[in-house]
């Protein structure tokens, strides 16, 4: 396990050493996590040519018209210009998919067109490849609202993950909303914390010098409070993924966020 980043260490025991509220919060309006960055963070952002998420998008582009599998078929020979095709999709995953009877996040649904539809070895959950898909899918999402469907075969999950986000654990035995709830928008030594939103990812973070989905940031979060993280790709991140993304309904998504 990696071993946990050590700002966060420090902040993390701040928040310990306060009398922490009960759960029982008033949730502010959602707030992208862009509006806490430093104004030179904020500008690398917005530039499409210096954003190094861009990087990603270019390779998600190739990609696309790649040929894999046996057959050599593409994404773009089935669904044609990923402009057209995937307007709009990543703002309403993760979704419910009937044939596999369950949640899924856009890197799952990317793994399984390529084991399905191409019969194609898929690529790992956190592949740079996998990254590179999700940014140039997520893109054609921009300044749409996020809204995941909330119907019969979803809701179970809603309330796995709100569980999940609200239960204390690991050795500083914090929850996700006790920061990024009670202490959004506190400082600590440059370390702002913010509502913990989803609608820049895959983010480019300034700390990792790379690229990163969400699975990975809240690993990342998880790891800082010393708990163990479950898998990237698991139901339980899935829905936590849709908990996220049902709290921030209405932010614009903004992938390739930029974040410190
Ligand atoms: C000890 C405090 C703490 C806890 C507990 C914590 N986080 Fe975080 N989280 C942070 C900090 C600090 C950052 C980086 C600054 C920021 O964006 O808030 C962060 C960032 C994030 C981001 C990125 C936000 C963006 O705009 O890119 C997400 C998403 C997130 N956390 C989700 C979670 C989830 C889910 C949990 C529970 C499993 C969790 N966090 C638990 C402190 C915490
Ligand atoms: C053999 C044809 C075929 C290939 C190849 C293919 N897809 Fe698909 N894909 C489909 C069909 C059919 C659907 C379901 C109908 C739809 O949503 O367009 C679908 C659905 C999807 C969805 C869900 C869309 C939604 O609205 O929920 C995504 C995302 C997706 N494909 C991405 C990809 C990616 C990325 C690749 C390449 C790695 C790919 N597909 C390759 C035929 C294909």
């Amino acid at each position: 396990m990696m071993p946990a980043p050590r700002p966060l260490m420090r902040l993390a025991a701040w928040l310990c050493a306060l009398a922490l509220p009960g759960l029982a919060t008033a949730q502010d309006a959602p707030r992208s996590g862009y509006s806490y960055m430093e104004p030179e963070t904020q500008a690398l952002q917005d530039d499409d040519f210096l954003n190094p998420g861009f990087f990603l998008v270019d390779q998600g582009l190739a990609l696309w018209q790649q040929p894999m599998g046996p057959e050599g078929q593409s994404c773009a020979g089935c669904h044609g210009a990923v402009e057209t095709a995937m307007r709009g999709v990543a703002a309403r995953y993760p979704a419910f998919d009937p044939a596999a009877d369950r949640l899924m996040n856009l890197e799952l649904r990317i793994q399984a067109e390529m084991a399905g539809r191409m019969q194609a070895t898929p690529f790992d959950y956190s592949a740079p490849e996998m990254l590179a898909l999700t940014a140039v899918i997520s893109l054609q999402s921009r300044g749409l609202e996020m809204r995941p469907e909330i119907n019969d075969e979803t809701l179970p999950y809603l309330d796995m993950g709100r569980e999940i986000y609200e239960t204390r654990r690991g050795q500083l035995n914090l929850a996700c909303l006790h920061c990024h709830d009670d202490h959004a928008g506190e400082r600590l030594r440059g370390d702002v914390i913010s509502q913990g939103q989803i609608n820049a990812f895959p983010i480019y973070r300034l700390l990792w010098s790379e690229a990163g989905s969400r699975h990975r940031m809240f690993e990342w979060c998880m790891q800082s409070v010393r708990a163990e993280p479950f898998a990237r790709g698991s139901d339980e991140f899935v829905a936590l993924e849709l908990y996220l993304a049902q709290r921030g309904a209405g932010l614009a998504m903004e992938a390739p966020g930029v974040r410190r």
